[in-house]
């Protein structure tokens, strides 16, 4: 039986580290603060901005969460992200995706200065981590590096599959294993054998978007998993992108949804609010 690699547990350990920062750089004079920005009413969008509130209050953090309507033109959302990039008060800028189909994303994303963007979605932060030159750490894979050490695991040298090649997952995951230095390889929906490519994976992380998407006979035995998968199952519940049952015989380690990478990302926002605020202080 694989052991559960217990994200909530961590989680709760690195926000302790991050309220005693916190606690410091108060003594400094130095005040972070996040805002965070969300239009529309998607209600599992709602849920992870209050979550973000919460989780800024809990370590001590300011925090502004702004709900826009629906209908917010394009013009009326970058006219309130310049107003926050001015903001003495306001260390970091988060726009909740997705946003409407009538706002362009990417114009968005562009708006947000580098300096606040503590998703790490921008141009010039991306282009950061890829050179392994990182100000701010893209928020869930980060969160996974951190489940794999803080479970005492080596990643120096493993086979690491990295499935689902997104901007803010897939690509930026592959990029942190390979830094750590994994031989590192991405799957994705055109992948020929990809039950053959997963099964020499030392390290498994699984970012496809599709329940259950993995099964025991993709996994090498032994293997650790980590599942970034969110999905709602007819019933409401929610559940990963691998058959957990089924891969907890097979896998070494096993991240369970919810409570393993989930509570993560947030933590890792909370590290870059932080990191935000140092910078812009000195
Ligand atoms: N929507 C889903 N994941 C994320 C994230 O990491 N950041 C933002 N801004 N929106 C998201």
């Amino acid at each position: 039986m694989a052991q559960i690699i217990d994200g909530k547990k961590i989680s709760a350990e690195i926000r302790k580290e991050i309220a005693e920062e916190v606690k410091a750089m108060k003594a400094e004079g130095i005040n972070p603060g996040l805002a965070v920005i969300i239009v529309g009413e998607n209600p599992a969008s709602q849920v992870y901005v209050r979550n973000k509130g919460k989780a800024c209050e809990e370590v001590g953090i300011y925090s502004e969460i702004i709900a826009m309507p629906e209908e917010t033109t394009e013009e009326a959302l970058l006219a309130k992200i310049a107003e926050l990039n001015e903001r003495k008060e306001i260390s970091g800028i988060l726009v909740q995706l997705p946003l409407p189909k009538h706002i362009n994303e990417a114009s968005v994303i562009a708006a947000i200065s580098p300096d606040k963007d503590v998703d790490a979605f921008s141009e010039v932060n991306v282009g950061k981590i890829m050179i392994g030159n990182h100000r701010f750490l893209p928020c869930t894979p980060a969160g996974v590096m951190e489940l794999i050490t803080r479970s005492g695991i080596s990643i120096e040298g493993k086979n690491a599959v990295v499935i689902g090649r997104s901007n803010i997952v897939g690509k930026p995951q592959a990029m942190l294993l390979l830094h750590a230095n994994a031989t590192v390889t991405v799957c994705h929906s055109r992948t020929k054998n990809l039950a053959e490519v997963c099964r020499t994976a030392d390290i498994l992380v699984v970012a496809i978007g599709k329940a259950d998407f993995v099964t025991a006979d993709m996994v090498k035995p032994g293997a650790v998993v980590i599942d970034v998968g969110m999905n709602r199952k007819a019933n409401g519940k929610l559940t990963g992108d691998v058959d957990y049952a089924g891969v907890s015989e097979v896998a070494g380690y096993i991240t369970p949804v919810p409570g393993g990478v989930g509570p993560m990302t947030i933590t890792m926002l909370l590290k870059n609010t932080l990191t935000a605020a140092r910078e812009q202080n000195i």
